[in-house]
């Protein structure tokens, strides 16, 4: 996510820089820098940690003067948080810097090109391969320089530029990583996100996918990636600065909700490639994933849940063994490790007590551990030897969807991989896998926009006091999601069954009017369901069913069906979650409960 600001204008451009990413703190960063034009060369400051590092390292912009400039605070994704990793990034004769949002699929290949001509590099970033190759292709016409980089680069941008042969401009661009540019009196501005300028203007453009735009004192011009000029329209935002950190969203939680397209996209889509998928930092042959005869998931709550869905996709579909444990408990439960054994821990923080201490114990018996992890040179990201990152950008509310459904497609992921490497998945199926995987972000935007039907069904229940989610095999695994989603933003109490379980004891508990949400999205197992809903709605249950379009059956069993589209059962908690997330969200709206900060939670529990 981060936060890219740049200016140009009549005043001092380092304190509106500073001020400027100081509104975009919420979006989450770990590092920050600015390159400003002092009227003969560029300067570049960088800083690890907080803005406040910064603006104390600048004395608030006084020690880098200058009327143009461009600034950044990093999320990384490519490269742990250090100085030499932050942004700006530049060429070697520091004549052209570059600040940029998002990542670059290619930047090996670009890296590999570039070095080879003689670039030297010396980040770990993908964002460095872009200053090298402005550098590359720079001929004294900007424009003309970005535009070529443009099409050479593939991935996800946002970008801020300064040329110190022509400081009387600055070049945005972008592709979707968001940015809008604005204009006063007092000059041109660029910003991640409306807050950022809002002080300085209400009226804002905002840029769209592959788009150039120059920015001089006075005036701003539009171009296409082809150099054709463009008109735009400008907006004119009427959120207050609270409000449109959220992007006009009324809570973190929903925004994230909303981001989850573009989470799985950026989570799948740089490991899909020709028709094959490629996990490079899985740093595993074939003969390797071959080797492994079991896998151990280990995480906490929303992780765990995952875990328990990745169990089920990695036994179905690469045929080995998964043993899921809570990380509270394999810790201390002396845990029997097997030769040829894996361990896979999840994390979205990658800070969790409990979690990190299960990756020591795995190491310390001599286990490799996978890191699944949201968060770029958190502890677990660190200390595991292999680490899969979710890239779903720096998660604000405390309770997890855009990070937990980037894990699920990072575990989807991992089970074709080791399943095509075993000969477990033919060329046949493992194309019409890779086809619903790429249409699971469209998918789950379609279920997003279906709101209003579940905002709709969950108002009836805001007086709820007990609440039920059952499910069979991996809709199991949504239901424990579904269920922890509910209450730990409602305070209703909820439990997640076995749907076969139910009737072993709990069923006692279903009164009339109980609500039971039944999930069926597994055809093998649909008149199985069907019968644990009869026997619930036999003791007066109200029954909400989360099912497949196909399964038109089920209406004889439920009160009311929230049906999701067709894809594999292997991919079906991505879409089955969307409804169950947007139901916790407006129950515990209707509460009136702080959505975003729940009581007694943490978004990160670094404490046993
Ligand atoms: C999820 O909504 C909760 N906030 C919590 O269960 C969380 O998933 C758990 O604490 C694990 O956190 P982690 O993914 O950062 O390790
Ligand atoms: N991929 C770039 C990096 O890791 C940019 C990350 C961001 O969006 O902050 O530096």
């Amino acid at each position: 996510m981060c936060g890219i600001v740049g200016y140009i204008g009549t005043k001092q451009a380092a304190p509106i820089i500073l001020d400027g990413l100081s509104k975009l703190e919420y979006r989450g960063y770990d590092s920050a820098g600015m390159a400003i034009y002092d009227g003969g060369k560029i300067n570049i400051t960088k800083s690890v940690g907080r803005l406040k590092v910064l603006e104390n390292l600048t004395h608030g912009g006084e020690t880098m003067p200058g009327i143009c400039g461009i600034g950044h605070t990093r999320w990384a994704t490519h490269g742990v948080p250090s100085n030499t990793n932050a942004h700006p990034h530049y060429n070697a004769a520091e004549t052209i810097t570059v600040v940029h949002n998002g990542i670059i699929e290619n930047y090996l290949h670009l890296r590999q090109m570039l070095t080879d001509k003689g670039y030297q590099f010396v980040s770990e970033t993908d964002t460095e391969v872009l200053a090298h190759l402005l550098d590359y292709y720079y001929r004294g016409n900007p424009l003309e320089t970005v535009t070529k980089v443009l099409h050479r680069v593939e991935g996800s941008y946002a970008l801020g530029i300064l040329f110190a042969d022509c400081p009387d401009q600055v070049f945005a661009a972008r592709k979707d990583s968001p940015l809008v540019v604005g204009q006063n009196e007092d000059g041109c501005f660029i910003a991640s996100d409306v807050p950022a300028i809002l002080k300085y203007t209400r009226k804002v453009y905002y840029v769209d996918n592959q788009e150039v735009v120059r920015l001089r004192a006075d005036h701003m011009h539009f171009y296409s990636v082809d150099e054709e000029e463009l008109t735009k329209e400008p907006v004119t935002i009427e959120w207050d600065a609270n409000a449109a950190e959220k992007a006009g969203y009324e809570h973190f939680m929903l925004k994230e909700m909303y981001e989850q397209p573009k989470t799985v996209t950026d989570t799948l889509m740089p490991r899909i490639k020709e028709k094959d998928i490629v996990i490079e930092e899985l740093n595993m042959s074939d003969e390797e994933l071959n080797s492994v005869n079991k896998i151990h998931i280990v995480a906490c709550g929303s992780a765990y849940h995952a875990g328990v869905t990745g169990k089920y996709v990695i036994e179905g579909l690469a045929r080995i063994p998964v043993e899921v444990d809570l990380a509270s408990e394999f810790r201390y439960r002396n845990p029997i490790l097997e030769e040829g054994a894996m361990v896979v821990v999840i994390s979205q923080s990658g800070e969790t007590a409990d979690t990190l201490a299960a990756l020591r114990e795995s190491k310390a018996r001599g286990f490799k551990v996978l890191g699944i992890v949201n968060v770029v040179g958190s502890s677990i990201a660190r200390e595991a030897d292999n680490v899969m990152y979710t890239w779903a950008g720096p998660e604000i509310a405390v309770a997890t969807t855009k990070a937990y459904s980037a894990q699920l497609v990072a575990l989807y992921l991992l089970a074709m991989k080791f399943g095509k490497a075993r000969g477990k998945i033919d060329s046949k199926l493992f194309a019409s896998l890779l086809g619903d995987l790429k249409r699971l972000p469209n998918q789950i935007e379609m279920l997003l926009n279906n709101k209003l039907k579940i905002q709709k069904f969950a108002n009836r229940y805001i007086g709820a006091k007990d609440v039920f989610f059952i499910g069979r095999g991996i809709d199991y695994a949504i239901s424990l999601e579904g269920s922890l989603k509910l209450k730990e933003i409602s305070y209703i109490h909820s439990e997640a069954y076995a749907a076969g379980e139910l009737k072993h004891g709990t069923i006692s508990l279903i009164e009339e009017g109980t609500l039971v949400a039944a999930v069926s999205t597994q055809p093998d197992l649909y008149a199985k369901t069907i019968s644990n809903m009869v026997e619930v709605k036999a003791r007066g249950a109200f029954v909400l069913a989360v099912t497949c379009e196909e399964n038109k059956e089920i209406e004889k069993a439920a009160d009311y069906v929230i049906y999701i589209p067709e894809t594999n059962p292997y991919f079906t908690n991505s879409l089955a979650i969307i409804p169950l997330q947007l139901f916790g969200y407006y129950v515990a709206v209707g509460k009136g409960c702080d959505v975003d900060k729940p009581r007694n939670l943490a978004k990160s529990v670094t404490v046993e």
